[in-house]
């Protein structure tokens, strides 16, 4: 409006510029004309002094004055027309960011190609001193190798029986399952395993070190949709077991995701490490010592059905929408957290209420995630008392549990928020 405002004022002082001219020119004809016209005073001013002369007159200096006056007015309106576009055009690209989200709310790697990556087995050498736990390590991606070709080629349909938790089995769940039990039931390093598909715990070899804890294959709901899914890996050394430990006690834990390509996430002794699977099934550090930050933009919100009874969660929901946060979720719980070793940022949140209880497995998921997440700087919450889900003694082995993890900030809005505790 006030630029239309504008505009119209100027064009009002160039009519009136315009007019004055022509009547100065009219009452006080240049000298050496004789007859004035209507004509003649347009073309001594418009004409040069070359033409003036020619015509055997001198411009007129009021008109001069009217004419210069009148072509600044124009490229005046003329310049403002054209900051008017811009302001238009950069308005118009405004609001198509803000209406998709664009730019300001879209995270990209900052990844850089390197000349030479280091080879899992040059890692392992110096950043896992127990020569136990590497062989137990090697062994574990070995079978998740077999576990990618495995989804490669079987199409995913039901199997005959559910597992023991009542939940529909599928054949690559039953395929991924058996591949860890062969590790399980054949390795020198394992004394104890148990499996998210039946789980009790089953005694291996008496001389091993290790209690494996694992789910096979996690997003038996997406898997069909050829969405991203994981296996998940915990370890607990045979001097803690499992039952009365806790998630603190495991002695490493590695979650691998099968995604277009297949990438590992695993605690070493000096923090968190993707390796991923490359040509020849060899296995390159793609990332080392990986850190969460503390603030994040990006929001996980899983079990989202409790916001109908847990006001605080529609809050903390309500919360992320407003400040713009970007949703990352795919209703699998491998790609929903290990974007947060990727982006280096992001929150998972699955609590819980009396109408939509925890799904979530202690042992075979939360614990595991839970130490790779924390030894990169993140933070967990149990989802009750807002303590880390590394505390939380594990009962029985098919415990579940209630959830928030990602960046610290993050973890502490969702305590005050949906459990209303202070921050620690
Ligand atoms: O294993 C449980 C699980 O399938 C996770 O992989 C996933 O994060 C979660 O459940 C999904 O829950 P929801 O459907 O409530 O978002
Ligand atoms: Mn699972």
């Amino acid at each position: 409006m006030w630029s239309l405002r504008r505009e119209r004022c100027l064009f009002v002082v160039m009519a009136v510029c315009l007019a004055c001219s022509l009547g100065l020119s009219f009452i006080v004809p240049p000298a050496g004309v004789q007859q004035p016209s209507f004509r003649a005073p347009l073309r001594n001013v418009l004409v040069d002094d070359t033409s003036s002369t020619l015509a055997g007159s001198t411009p007129n200096l009021g008109s001069v004055a009217c004419f210069t006056c009148l072509a600044v007015m124009g490229l005046a309106a003329a310049m403002h027309r054209r900051k008017a576009c811009q302001k238009g055009q950069s308005l118009v690209a405004l609001k198509a960011d803000e209406a998709y989200g664009a730019s300001h709310t879209s995270f990209y790697t900052d990844a850089v190609a390197k000349d030479k990556y280091d080879t899992l087995e040059e890692v392992l050498a110096t950043k896992l001193k127990d020569d136990k736990l590497k062989g137990m390590v090697n062994e574990l991606l070995d079978a998740c190798v077999k576990i990618t070709e495995a989804l490669r080629v079987n199409l995913v349909t039901v199997n005959d029986a559910s597992n023991a938790f009542g939940d529909t089995q599928l054949t690559v769940d039953v395929i991924a399952d058996d591949l860890l039990w062969d590790l399980a039931k054949t390795s020198k390093y394992v004394c104890e395993a148990s499996s998210e598909e039946e789980p009790e715990i089953v005694k291996t070899c008496p001389d091993g070190q290790y209690v494996l804890c694992w789910d096979p294959l996690d997003g038996s709901s997406i898997v069909d949709n050829n969405w991203a899914v994981g296996t998940i890996v915990g370890v607990w050394d045979k001097s803690t077991g499992l039952i009365g430990a806790t998630g603190r006690d495991q002695v490493m834990s590695l979650v691998t995701l099968y995604g277009p390509r297949t990438t590992v996430f695993m605690t070493l002794d000096d923090g968190v490490y993707e390796f991923t699977l490359g040509p020849g099934n060899q296995w390159i550090c793609s990332q080392d010592q990986i850190q969460i930050k503390t603030e994040c933009k990006i929001f996980a919100p899983a079990n989202m059905r409790a916001a109908q009874d847990v006001e605080g969660y529609s809050k903390l929901i309500d919360h992320y929408m407003t400040n713009k946060y970007t949703l990352r979720y795919s209703g699998g719980l491998v790609p929903d957290v290990c974007q947060q070793f990727t982006k280096k940022q992001g929150v998972f949140t699955n609590p819980t209420s009396k109408s939509s209880p925890a799904k979530l497995r202690l042992a075979f998921e939360a614990a595991p995630f839970g130490r790779l997440v924390e030894m990169a700087g993140g933070k967990t919450s149990d989802g009750v008392t807002g303590k880390s889900i590394l505390d939380v003694k594990i009962e029985a082995v098919d415990q579940r549990t209630a959830l928030a993890i990602g960046s610290a900030a993050e973890v502490d809005r969702f305590n005050s928020t949906v459990l209303q505790l202070q921050a620690a």
